[in-house]
């Protein structure tokens, strides 16, 4: 695909992800099974993620179909449902392993916060969304629109919750043009720099805030950047100037334009499907949700953080928080507070595995 099919395959409305579902992937039975089973082969309770290489799993013909899905959200609507993961056949941990195994094809997973994480649990953890710390990957609030930090992100779903956790994605490609549109005076606005918090998972060589503006382009494509609550927690940080009222306009005018019924797709995930995202062309957000009383049956997700090796390159202004926007490098990602020699050495591993720099 060229990359003006690309952007304007990014910029779909609602209606044209129902028109054409080719978005939708599903796995079949058989091939279902075989990631089972390969996970159940390869899962040791006492084996570290990091321990794992990309030759422990045979996908069999589920990558083919996991493959194609990451292509379309990488490359295409940016955007992109897997339904059909063997779920039932699995533990928690052999799924949270079924979602590892997945990322050691798909590229270099990515730390995700403080602890330096390579794989989230996305679960209600009691954890204060608004708080200067928050992150919502822990609470079971309504979240606003927002990317991830990293190229791309994969959700894969074990367990729903009883009532609400409704998905929500929205195209920043179509936003952007949207705004430009309507109110090119905030369009300027947003192609500069607004202030996002650190939320003190800050490694030793990055402040408490950077600046990135919400909108920018590199080789023709276009990057969208957004988050509101880490630019309201920035304004709580010394030295962050605070925000005009142009700038306050700008984060309601674009927050509303995501929202339009027209522009803002819904979806339920259902246990066995993962969802993937390109955090430079889409923004995602769900519905506050209500848990099961069982821990068992509380709703979980896996996610992870990928740097792909066939991934393009990045606006400069993306270089503060991403480190690098070389195609095709090891970038993005939280390293957080426990960014240690096992985590590097799992990053070059599953570089040179890959074909992937990690000089940034
Ligand atoms: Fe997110």
């Amino acid at each position: 695909m060229s990359t003006t099919d690309q952007q304007a395959a990014a910029a779909w409305r609602v209606a044209d992800l129902e028109q054409d579902q080719s978005w939708i992937f599903s796995l079949s039975d058989a091939a279902a099974r075989q990631l089972a089973r390969t996970v159940m082969a390869a899962y040791d309770p006492e084996r570290p993620l990091f321990d794992y290489a990309r030759e422990d799993f045979d996908l069999g013909p589920a990558w083919e179909t996991i493959a194609a899905a990451l292509q379309e959200a990488h490359h295409g609507r940016g955007v992109a449902l897997v339904h059909g993961l063997p779920r039932a056949d699995l533990s928690e941990d052999e799924f949270k392993l079924l979602n590892w195994a997945i990322g050691l094809y798909a590229g270099v997973a990515r730390p995700q916060g403080k602890a330096s994480q390579y794989i989230s649990a996305v679960r209600d953890a009691g954890v204060d969304y608004r708080a200067a710390s928050g992150r919502g990957y822990s609470s079971n609030a309504k979240l606003d629109f927002h990317v991830d930090g990293a190229d791309i992100a994969t959700l894969g779903c074990y367990n729903a919750a009883k009532s609400g956790g409704q998905s929500m994605i929205s195209s920043s490609v179509l936003a952007r043009q949207i705004l430009m549109d309507e109110r090119p005076d905030l369009a300027e606005i947003a192609h500069q720099d607004f202030y996002f918090s650190r939320q003190q998972e800050e490694t030793e060589d990055e402040g408490p805030y950077y600046g990135q503006p919400l909108f920018d382009f590199a080789d023709g494509r276009m990057f969208g950047k957004w988050n509101r609550n880490r630019v309201q927690s920035a304004q709580r940080i010394a030295g962050v100037p605070a925000l005009t009222d142009q700038q306050r306009e700008t984060m309601d005018v674009i927050d509303q334009i995501l929202a339009r019924p027209e522009n803002m797709y819904t979806m339920y995930l259902k246990p066995g499907d993962l969802q993937i995202f390109n955090n430079h062309v889409t923004l995602h957000s769900r519905t506050e949700y209500v848990d099961f009383d069982r821990p068992e049956q509380k709703r979980l997700l896996f996610r992870l953080w990928l740097a792909p090796s066939d991934s393009v390159r990045l606006p400069e202004t993306w270089w503060d928080f991403y480190r690098s926007v070389k195609p095709g490098s090891v970038r993005g990602g939280i390293r957080g507070h426990a960014h240690d020699a096992a985590c590097k050495a799992f990053e070059a591993r599953q570089a040179s595995a890959l074909g992937m720099t990690t000089d940034g």
